[in-house]
């Protein structure tokens, strides 16, 4: 992804032919992006080997997914809706699995029907319900249990998921006591113990912490897991600075973890897959101007992408034709609706923008589609799957009279 001819392009093709053709705003993806994002996640790892399930939550888009797939991944679900449309996609119910601390009755019924790699429990309660469906089902169900290792994943504290006050997994009192019971029942065999600290983690070093709770807790339970489920939360850029996430120090923590546990080791990777894979196109329908600002108006808002108004998210806007014209204003960049976070980024140092022109809004691919909304009775967005020159529709834009 970059400029040619001072024309944001990506792959072979011109930003502007996306324009020209389709409404926006519109969310483009790389099929060359996500390919090289999973062939550099998997050699990062590659002495070990690991089983990779791609976190479904953060983009669900079925032709994603099929590529997801074709690459050789599996899934991570935390719905019977993210279950059904992975097993859609193609990909094998033996690499899915299964997290999320309230799986209703159906969920379980349907992932135990589809013989899933693992369900990965957080309560106890939720072990003896899949116990109690196992028994009626004659089945042994493979089952691990997240554990909460009170670790600060140093992130968001919206995304933050692993510390004792998160409502996520079970503390260690309460897993030696469940895994007790797991391990003398009939119907569940545990095969894994899983964790996921957070999300948008830049520093390994939480990772080290959480890798030493677990070496502690297992060597304490003198247990052999299977599996191993570290989650996902590897970090991305987005600030463009430079400060990625040191997958090779990781890399070396999980290999020295291994030399005393004989595991597999499973990851659920969501963001450091398909965050820097797509951009989403907005055009400027009005510029407001005001004495210490303008309000740059865009055609996308809160509801096609949610980061910035949830979370306070900053992603990088550029223009998506490059001018030398820099100018001194504040530019706010916001969208039309009826909120004031409806706001995306507040920037100086711009090129002169002209109503009419359009921006771009970087790094949309994970958790942006899967949390958009229909707020303000707004259609969502095309999507659409750029490889090479060829632009494939992904998804159509929402009509409104299947809204109203
Ligand atoms: N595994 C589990 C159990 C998770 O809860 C998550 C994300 C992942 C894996 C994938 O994490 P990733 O590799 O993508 O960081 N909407 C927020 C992020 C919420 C993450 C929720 N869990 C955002 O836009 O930043």
């Amino acid at each position: 992804m970059k400029y040619i001819n001072n024309i944001f392009t990506i792959e072979n093709c011109s930003i502007n032919k996306v324009v020209e053709k389709f409404e926006t705003p519109i969310f483009c993806y790389s099929q060359k992006k996500i390919k090289e994002n999973i062939s550099n996640f998997k050699k990062n790892f590659k002495s070990f080997s690991p089983i990779i399930c791609f976190s479904t939550k953060s983009n669900s888009n079925l032709e994603i997914l099929k590529e997801i797939k074709r690459n050789g991944l599996g899934a991570d679900v935390v719905s019977k809706g993210e279950l059904m449309i992975a097993l859609k996609a193609g990909i094998s119910s033996k690499k899915i699995v299964f997290s999320g601390v309230g799986k209703t009755r159906s969920e379980l019924i349907y992932a135990i029907e589809k013989n899933i790699l693992l369900i990965n429990c957080e309560s106890k309660s939720e072990i003896l319900e899949i116990e109690r469906i196992a028994k009626l089902k004659k089945k042994k169900v493979d089952i691990g249990i997240r554990l909460n290792p009170n670790t600060d994943a140093k992130t968001l504290k919206q995304i933050s998921t692993g510390k004792k006050e998160n409502k996520f997994g079970i503390n260690e009192k309460t897993f030696i006591e469940v895994s007790r019971y797991i391990k003398e029942s009939k119907f569940l065999n545990l095969k894994c113990l899983s964790v996921h600290i957070g999300s948008q983690i830049l520093d390994h070093k939480p990772y080290q912490k959480m890798i030493n709770v677990l070496d502690k807790l297992i060597k304490k339970m003198d247990f052999s897991f299977e599996y191993i489920d570290l989650g996902g939360g590897m970090g991305i850029d987005y600030k463009k600075d430079n400060k990625k996430f040191d997958f090779k120090k990781y890399n070396q923590i999980i290999k020295k973890f291994l030399v005393n546990h004989k595991s597999k080791i499973i990851f659920e990777p969501g963001r450091s897959i398909i965050g820097n894979t797509a951009i989403l196109v907005s055009k400027i329908l009005y510029i407001k101007e005001n004495s210490k600002k303008d309000f740059i108006i865009l055609d996308a808002a809160m509801n096609d992408f949610m980061r910035p108004a949830l979370y306070g998210a900053k992603h990088k806007i550029i223009p998506l034709k490059k001018i030398n014209k820099i100018t001194n204003k504040t530019y706010d960049f916001v969208g039309p609706i009826c909120e004031t976070t409806d706001k995306f980024l507040s920037t100086t140092k711009f090129q002169k923008l002209n109503e009419k022109d359009y921006i771009i809004i970087c790094d949309v691919g994970a958790y942006g589609t899967s949390l958009s909304s229909n707020y303000n009775i707004r259609p969502k967005p095309a999507e659409i799957l750029i490889k090479g020159s060829r632009i494939n529709v992904i998804k159509k834009r929402q009509k409104l009279k299947d809204l109203i």
